[in-house]
């Protein structure tokens, strides 16, 4: 019997003995021996739970407990669990963790010390919930250079885009049916602001290129700004409206970036909906891989950490590289203000003709879309850099802007 412990009796880590138990048989073929929840760290007592025996209160009764060898931490937030992981991974425990804000903010400290004591510090459930795509991102694609990443990676914003899509309602009484089904954040600002796509990013792209780079230099854009007319002009474009992260991957530079993008039909991405998350990725030889599945929500997420688990207590994770992420060097992450985007813009307009001058005009060359509504003037602009856009979105030469969004490249 192989004795874990985990941190943190909420969603994702009473998901954890459920996924154990319901799959008892295949993991311990897997591992080659039991796998036992011996200690459960939470504030709270749980009567009913047939685990309720198990929950301790000081997590020194699991730190100074040598039968107890990998620790799942599902807690989430910076503190305390970072404390606590560090403890854990200085008393020698591997670690397998669901906190993508932890792991975006002190993923250097920890990779680093994991790698000082002969330990594992996974955080496959961190991006992506039920998703497999970190392994195989450092394993299967180890061979070739990630140049490009596309993620829908917040399941509560693509159920909220999708319903707003369907039904053309508006944003607020959908995030209370996310809320409900135990996908959006404690405070779902962390979702519909962007933080936590942001935090996935900067993990996605650190294990593409080594790189941890700082939260303050991925640009980040809420969508709470979106309208059922900003769906709706994105159908009628040929696409959806999807919140992205994303990076793009030079040599020497990189620029990772949040925001709500017009998605093209072309792109795969553009279909993926509900509570599905997506990641997308581009790299020279292998050309471009997507990975799909369900993004939030108990049992995927609680699945991942398992898969995590057992990874690490077969052995099979013996023989992999451990992660040497390093801080970004200076200049590394391009400001967002140099990248070139088309734009989706709406503006008011008593005068459709003289509005798609003015827009012609400004950008060197625009689009129309078909099907504009009376009194508004749609168009898309030519591939533009950031900076050069906004200074012309705010010189007041395109007359009312309702609505300015990204084209995804
Ligand atoms: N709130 C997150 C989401 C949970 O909606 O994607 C999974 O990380």
């Amino acid at each position: 019997m192989i004795n874990i412990a985990i941190l943190g009796f909420g969603v994702v880590g009473g998901g954890i003995t459920e996924v154990i138990e319901q799959n008892k048989k295949a993991l311990k073929a897997y591992v080659g021996d039991d796998i036992y929840v011996k200690k459960i760290l939470d504030l709270r007592e749980f009567p009913d739970s047939p685990y309720g025996d198990r929950v301790v209160h000081d997590v020194n009764e699991i730190v100074g407990d040598p039968d107890i060898a990998l620790v799942c931490e599902t807690m989430g937030g910076v503190n305390p669990a970072f404390d606590f992981s560090c403890a854990m991974l200085k008393a020698g425990k591997h670690m397998v963790t669901a906190n993508k804000e932890l792991v975006a903010k002190k993923g250097l400290e920890l990779t680093s010390l994991a790698k000082e004591n002969g330990v594992h510090y996974f955080f496959e459930p961190s991006v992506g919930g039920g998703i497999p795509e970190i392994r195989s991102m450092r394993t299967s694609l180890a061979g070739d250079t990630i140049t490009a990443i596309d993620g829908i990676l917040n399941g509560t914003t693509n159920y909220i885009l999708t319903r707003m899509k369907r039904e053309g309602v508006d944003f607020t009484s959908t995030l209370k049916d996310a809320q409900r089904l135990g996908y959006a954040e404690a405070n779902p600002s962390a979702d519909v602001d962007g933080l936590d796509a942001q935090r996935k990013i900067m993990i996605l792209t650190a294990v593409a290129t080594g790189y941890l780079v700082k939260e303050e230099d991925v640009y980040c854009e809420t969508m709470t700004k979106l309208t059922p007319a900003d769906i709706d002009a994105a159908k009628r474009w040929g696409g959806a409206v999807k919140l992205l992260g994303s990076s793009r991957i030079d040599e020497d530079e990189a620029s990772l970036y949040v925001a709500p993008f017009f998605v093209p039909e072309s792109s795969p991405l553009a279909f993926v909906e509900d509570v599905y998350n997506a990641i997308h990725v581009t790299s020279p030889v292998t050309g471009d891989v997507m990975y799909y599945g369900r993004g939030a929500g108990r049992m995927p997420t609680a699945g991942a950490v398992v898969e995590d688990v057992a990874s690490i207590l077969s052995g099979l994770a013996a023989k992999e590289k451990k992660c040497e992420w390093q801080a970004a060097p200076a200049g590394y992450v391009k400001p967002f203000s140099e990248n070139t985007f088309a734009y989706y813009i709406r503006t008011k307009a008593d005068s459709k003709l003289e509005a798609l001058e003015a827009a012609a005009l400004s950008f060197g060359g625009i689009t129309e879309i078909p099907g504009t509504p009376e009194n508004v003037c749609e168009y898309i602009t030519a591939e533009i850099e950031e900076k050069t856009a906004q200074e012309i979105i705010g010189s007041g030469a395109l007359g009312e802007v309702e609505s300015v969004i990204r084209i995804m490249k």
